[in-house]
């Protein structure tokens, strides 16, 4: 196993974001890079690919020392799945292993509904979310009886952003995602 696709990639990134892109080359940018990254599933070492049988689990791989981006490991257990949740800052979501569905949401009549049908990830596949292009979505693991890893990368120290759970019966409820391999304080998680 070789830390170098993911040494490659952070160094990719770090340059593209010193180009200083608007939002939309940022996301086909980088989604480009993310896709290379996400071609080849032989580099990411077993502590950041390890399931919980109670909740899927967040590690940061990387963080950029300026705060621009951060990189996850986002590990799903068989049947796993997030809240409705938003991001606040610009994402994009890459399929190392196995597949997930992303069920995107939109505000209607006060309530967050789902829009749309959702969107199956396989390895390989690359998705966007930002405030901008739809930043608000449900996730789960497309399998009941394996784990599937997904490569997150956001315009942010992700596991520290103040963002949003939707809750079925409407309004929204603060959350901090923090990340399953901190030094940190446990952080409230949804
Ligand atoms: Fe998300």
């Amino acid at each position: 196993m070789s830390a170098a696709p993911l040494r490659d990639f952070v160094a990719d990134f770090a340059r593209l974001l010193d180009r200083r892109p608007d939002e939309a080359d940022l996301l086909e940018a980088g989604g480009s890079l993310l896709r290379r990254l996400v071609a080849r599933d032989d580099w990411l070492p077993q502590a950041f690919a390890r399931p919980d049988p109670a909740r899927y689990q967040q590690y940061l791989l990387h963080a950029d020392a300026a705060g621009r981006f951060s990189v996850v490991s986002f590990v799903w257990g068989p049947g796993q799945a997030t809240p409705v949740h938003d991001h606040t800052v610009w994402g994009l979501i890459g399929m190392l292993r196995g597949a997930e569905y992303s069920q995107p949401y939109r505000a209607q009549d006060g309530l967050m509904k789902a829009d749309g049908p959702p969107v199956r990830l396989e390895p390989g596949d690359v998705e966007a979310v930002s405030p901008t292009v739809g930043d608000v979505h449900r996730v789960h693991n497309a399998f009941d009886d394996r784990v599937s890893i997904s490569i997150h990368v956001y315009g942010a120290d992700i596991g520290t952003v103040q963002r949003h759970t939707y809750p079925a019966g409407g309004g929204r409820k603060p959350f901090v995602s923090g990340y399953a391999n901190t030094l940190l304080p446990d952080l409230p998680t949804p």
